[in-house]
């Protein structure tokens, strides 16, 4: 129990007192690595100092560097106090968290490792009071997944479990879930082998985020926005996942993913899903999770014939980003100096379903552009008769081509919701323009925003995955993103292998630090009359 409770604690709203975690072990693949450093630790410490860990738990750290509990405690409070946003650490609190904390040295593909791991959980079951439930974090490296997965097994520490039966093993595993379609189904089956669904937690650290999870509050709590939600109402809509960073010190992660797949794959296949999914039936995460999946089969698959019309691909070059000169992708550490990977992507999808024939999703993501922004906006339909632009001139304030009504969720940063409409300006004459009605949750709400990283372990800990990926949604994105994958490893950039339109017409580098992406991305909008909005 926490010595003292000094946050409030949004995270208990709507937490019934059966859904508070039960005691557990939870074992730390790559503790010595920066996400436990930055996010695992912080998040954990934080459900501490806000009562939702049970009263008995232990934390158990693993990776080859040497290190003795105590200094494992250490360096964990080193981090928690650099890491943690919001949260301070207090003395008191923290010694009484860091006696849960344990560490144990050893390489993980190397099957005596478990033997020590299996011996310490076992001594912390009668020590710690840990019930020998058991929820294993995999934060290595995603070379390391398969090794670790087939080891647990091997050593009996996972193993096939009915939702509620006591004494259960849980698998959490980090992003990227696979390189690719094979690679993921690969991962998949390691991992079904072992365990049941219910027993395993992909981690997409969007679905944790307040911001994400209001989209479905937003529409299916209220009762005026869904109506309109639709193909009748939509024009278009645009999600944008933007980062004015570059690659940092992940250069050799980044060389292999790209912006594909280290953004559009997983974290944007997630906003299409939610702003499009049906209402479910309820809350339960399976009718959830089953809405979801639904939207990504109903995505139209890319043609090869066509794909230039539909998706485009950049890299930054030199530029200025908030006012520092920053250099190119090519020329960043670990990187090759003729590099073809994507740090920028753009997409436009269809849904052929129902509720969305016809109305396009532009998704764009990239490294280095002029703004860190992630946010969903839907742009309605314009009004059907013309009847203030008829009056021309000074009358019109809007620009000829804006389209005012566009309802925007932003995600990060800035977080809330904003809607534009057109509205008269006071005077004799008739003027119009375009404002915004603004929410914020930053001012609106007085509590502090737990991570993503809070909700989400809190949620592996109690055995709730609604905010985890599936297995079948994992899938469907990789089905979809696949083929653009396959031809962009086969035609260089500059290479465009279609004859119309020419998108991806430039070789790399094909956009400036600090500017938006490349024009092509404009031009793929374009094709339909459209523009990205400026941000
Ligand atoms: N960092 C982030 O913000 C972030 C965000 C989203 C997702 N992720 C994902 O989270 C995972 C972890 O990322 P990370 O940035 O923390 O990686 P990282 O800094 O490289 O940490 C991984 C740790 O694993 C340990 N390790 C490596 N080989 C090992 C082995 N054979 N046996 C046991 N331990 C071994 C290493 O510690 P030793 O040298 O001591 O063994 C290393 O510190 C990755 O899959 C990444 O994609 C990270």
């Amino acid at each position: 129990m926490a010595q003292s409770t000094m946050v409030e604690n949004p995270l208990l709203v709507g937490l019934p007192e059966e859904k508070r975690p039960e005691p557990f072990a939870l074992v730390i693949f790559g503790a010595h690595g920066d996400l436990t450093k930055r996010k695992l630790l912080p998040a954990l410490y934080a459900l501490y100092v806000q009562d939702l860990l049970p009263e008995s738990f232990a934390i158990l750290g693993t990776s080859r560097t040497q290190m003795s509990d105590d200094q494992f405690r250490d360096a964990m409070r080193e981090s928690v106090s650099k890491y943690s946003e919001d949260i301070e650490l207090e003395k008191a609190s923290w010694d009484s968290f860091a006696k849960s904390l344990f560490y144990r040295a050893g390489d993980s593909t190397d099957l005596d490792a478990y033997k020590l791991l299996s011996k310490t959980l076992d001594e912390l079951k009668s020590s710690r009071g840990t019930m020998g439930n058991h929820i294993f974090y995999l934060s290595t490296s995603p070379s390391l997944y398969v090794p670790i997965i087939t080891r647990l097994a091997e050593s009996g520490l996972a193993f096939k479990r009915k939702i509620n039966e006591p004494a259960w093993p849980r698998v959490v595993v980090e992003k990227p879930f696979g390189h690719n379609l094979s690679s993921s189904i690969e991962l998949d089956s390691i991992l079904h082998d072992a365990l049941r669904e219910h027993q395993i937690y992909r981690i997409d650290h969007y679905l944790g985020k307040e911001t994400v999870q209001n989209i479905m509050c937003f529409r299916f709590a209220n009762s005026i926005f869904e109506p309109i939600w639709t193909r009748e109402f939509v024009d278009h809509i645009q999600i944008t996942g933007a980062e004015t960073i570059g690659v940092e010190e992940r250069g050799p992660y980044y060389e292999e993913a790209g912006a594909s797949r280290d953004m559009i794959q997983n974290h944007l296949m997630q906003l299409v899903a939610l702003v499009a999914m049906e209402p479910p039936i309820s809350l339960d995460p399976e009718s959830t999770r089953d809405e979801r999946v639904k939207v990504l089969k109903a995505i139209r698959p890319f043609d090869p014939d066509t794909i230039d019309d539909f998706a485009v691909r950049g890299q930054y070059g030199e530029g200025f980003v908030l006012g520092n000169r920053v250099k190119r992708y090519r020329d960043e550490d670990r990187v090759s100096p003729e590099s073809n990977t994507d740090t920028f992507a753009a997409l436009k999808l269809f849904i052929d379903n129902w509720r969305w024939a016809g109305v396009p999703f532009y998704l764009r993501s990239g490294k280095r552009l002029a703004k860190r922004v992630t946010e969903i906006a839907i742009q309605f339909r314009k009004p059907p008769q013309k009847l203030f632009e008829e009056m021309g001139g000074a009358a019109l304030r809007l620009a000829k081509s804006e389209n005012p009504n566009v309802l925007v969720m932003r995600i990060q940063p800035d977080d809330g919701i904003s809607l534009r409409f057109a509205t008269k300006q006071p005077g004799p004459t008739t003027q119009i323009r375009a404002l915004t009605m603004d929410f914020r949750y930053g001012t609106a709400f007085g509590s502090r925003t737990p991570s993503a990283y809070e909700r989400l372990i809190l949620d592996s800990l109690i055995g709730d995955p609604s905010l985890f990926a599936r297995s079948d949604f994992v899938e469907a994105s990789w089905r979809l993103i696949d083929p653009l994958l396959e031809h962009w490893s086969k035609t260089m950039p500059g290479k465009s292998s279609r004859h119309g339109t020419q998108l991806n017409h430039r070789p790399f580098p094909n956009y400036e630090s600090g500017s938006w992406g490349p024009a092509e991305s404009h031009e793929l909008l374009a094709l339909c009359g459209h523009e990205w909005r400026e941000l």
